[in-house]
């Protein structure tokens, strides 16, 4: 059932890796809610895979995603909007899915496709990837969390000036300021360096690959304080878990650690 969706594709290159890949080339992947519907959809269904450990998220060479899709928003009125909390289920990404998301992000991340992005727990791209929230230019402003957490990558000051002007970024720009982790020269090495990471995040434990991705998240919702500590309460849990002891005998064997994710 690999190609049972319309806009997005969804494979398992390597083991343990489920890749999503956003597929509507002719309006450069614009996400439009049919294409956000199947993304939690397949999402979804990597999330509850026994078999999937980590998730690559894609679009092509050409754009990641070019934005939400004008055509569709361009007729809609507050009050629709509002009602039918318009790119609310957007939101599914961050709080549905626990395994994590790698996006590996080329040419066009604009607006919406730039807030999908960041959304992802890692971003890689290539050196001239073109990322921006243009919204000013259409009369809106950022609406999938482009304010909040391109602010808390980059700053006030750098995120007022790229949102107030609409200016792109590049690739090479997004990874010196922090929002992507690491920019390659080429698309084939993006690719091949984010199936790398997604396989290396795959093979470890999955108790503690999530206990990872929940405690590094909850640094951007609270105080360090509370952080800290909520950080020593799960770091205490995973000392409950089996892969505890089967990676640090492991370790002390000189072997490989056989993970039973418990
Ligand atoms: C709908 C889009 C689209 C979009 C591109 N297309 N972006 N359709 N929504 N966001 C369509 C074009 O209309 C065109 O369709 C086809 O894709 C190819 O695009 P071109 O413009 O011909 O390509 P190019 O000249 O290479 O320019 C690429 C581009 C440009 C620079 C990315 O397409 C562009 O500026 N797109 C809009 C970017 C943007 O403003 N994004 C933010 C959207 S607002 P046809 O049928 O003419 O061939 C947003 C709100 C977020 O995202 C808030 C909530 C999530």
């Amino acid at each position: 059932s690999e190609n049972q969706y319309e806009f997005i594709q969804v494979s398992e290159p390597r083991p343990g890796v489920g890749q999503v890949t956003l597929n509507r080339p002719k309006a450069l992947n614009a996400l439009s809610t049919p294409l956000i519907t199947e993304l939690n959809t397949a999402l979804l269904s990597f999330q509850q895979s026994p078999s999937i450990r980590s998730i690559l998220l894609t679009g092509s060479e050409r754009a990641f995603a070019a934005g939400a899709d004008i055509k569709e928003m361009a007729p809609l009125t507050f009050s629709k909007a509002y009602l039918d909390s318009f790119i609310e289920s957007w939101s599914n990404l961050t709080s549905t899915i626990k395994k994590p998301i790698i996006a590996a992000v080329s040419g066009h991340a604009l607006g919406g496709g730039c807030e999908l992005a960041m959304m992802a727990d890692i971003i890689y791209c290539t050196k001239t990837a073109n990322f921006g929230q243009p919204e000013i230019k259409l009369g809106i402003i950022p609406g999938a969390g482009g304010s909040q957490r391109l602010t808390r990558a980059v700053g006030k000051s750098k995120a007022m000036e790229l949102i107030l002007t609409g200016k792109s970024f590049s690739g090479e720009e997004a990874e010196r300021w922090g929002v992507a982790a690491r920019a390659f020269g080429s698309y084939e090495e993006l690719m091949e360096q984010t199936l790398k990471t997604a396989e290396t995040i795959a093979g470890y434990s999955k108790v503690a690959v999530q206990a990872a991705k929940e405690v590094v998240n909850k640094s951007q919702e609270v105080g360090l304080r509370d952080g800290v500590e909520y950080e020593r309460r799960v770091f205490h849990a995973l000392f409950g878990s089996q892969d505890q002891k089967i990676g640090m005998k492991a370790f002390a064997e000189k072997g490989k650690a056989q993970w039973v994710d418990e």
